[in-house]
C-alpha cells in the first residue's frame, strides 16, 4: 500500500506523516517513510538546488523537470522495491504536489505535467492521498512562525505570493473532488491528535479491507 501526504505549506503534514509512521511501526506493520523532493542521495542533491533561495532565475520548466528527476530516482531506487517487499510506503509529498504547485500554482500545462509525471514514475500512483487542508493565510502564518522560532527551512516556494498559494490550494481541492475515492480530505486547523486519529482510522480501514 502506497500512501502519500499532501497539503499547502504549513498544513502540518510532516508532523502527521511521522506520527502515522511511528504508530504503524508500533502496530507491527512493515512501513517505510520517504519524502519529496529528496529521499535518495541523488534526490537530496536535487532538493538543494530546488530549495536554494538564490536560484531566483530558475525557469518553471526546469523546476518541474528537477522535481520529476528527484521523483524518478525515489520511485525506482526506493518506493518500488519497498512495495515489492511488502512494505507500506508513506511519502511526504508526491506527484500531486507537482500538479498543484507547478500546474495550478505556476500555471504550466496540466496535460504535459501528467505525461512527464507518468514517465518519471512509470505510472505508479498512490492508493491513498491524505490531504491536509488549510486556508492559505493560516498556513503561511504557521510556516513563518516555524521559520522564525525554530529555524525551520525557508525555501523558494515560501517566497511565492499569496495568490500563488491560493491557486495551489484550489488545485488540490479540485483534484480531490475529481477522485474522491483516492483522496482523504482533512481540516488541518483541528488539533494534531484529532487529525492523527482520523488518519489512523482511514488507513486501518483500508489495510483491513485490502
Ligand atoms: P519542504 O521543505 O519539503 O516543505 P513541506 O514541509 O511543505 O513539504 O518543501 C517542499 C516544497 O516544494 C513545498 O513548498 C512544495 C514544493 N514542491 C513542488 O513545488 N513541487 C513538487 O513536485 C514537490 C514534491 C514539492
Amino acid at each position: 500500500m502506497f500512501i502519500t501526504f499532501e497539503g499547502p505549506d504549513g498544513s502540518g503534514k510532516t508532523t502527521q506523516v511521522h506520527l502515522l509512521y511511528r504508530y504503524l511501526k508500533e502496530q507491527g506493520y512493515p512501513v517505510y517513510l520517504a519524502r519529496e523532493p529528496g529521499g535518495t542521495r541523488i534526490g537530496d542533491q536535487i532538493r538543494a538546488v530546488l530549495h536554494d533561495v538564490r536560484n531566483v532565475e530558475m525557469r518553471p520548466e526546469a523546476e518541474i523537470l528537477l522535481y520529476s528527476a528527484s521523483r524518478a530516482q525515489l520511485v525506482g531506487q526506493v518506493i518500488r522495491p519497498r512495495l515489492a517487499a511488502g512494505d507500506i510506503v508513506l511519502c511526504d509529498r508526491y506527484a500531486e504536489s507537482t500538479l498543484a504547485y507547478q500546474g495550478y500554482g505556476r500555471q504550466l500545462d496540466l496535460a504535459t505535467l501528467q505525461i512527464i509525471t507518468r514517465f518519471a514514475t512509470g505510472g505508479l500512483r498512490p492508493d491513498l492521498i491524505i490531504y491536509l487542508d488549510i486556508p492559505v493565510e493560516e498556513g503561511l502564518r504557521r510556516r513563518l512562525a516555524a521559520h522564525q522560532q525554530d529555524g525551520a527551512e525557508w525555501n523558494r516556494m515560501d517566497q511565492e505570493t499569496v495568490d500563488f498559494h491560493r491557486r495551489v490550494r484550489a488545485g488540490y481541492l479540485q483534484m480531490a473532488q475529481t477522485e474522491p475515492e483516492r483522496w482523504c480530505v482533512l481540516d488541518a486547523s483541528q488539533p494534531v491528535d484529532v487529525i492523527q486519529q482520523r488518519i489512523r482510522e482511514e488507513v486501518l480501514a483500508r489495510l483491513e479491507g485490502a
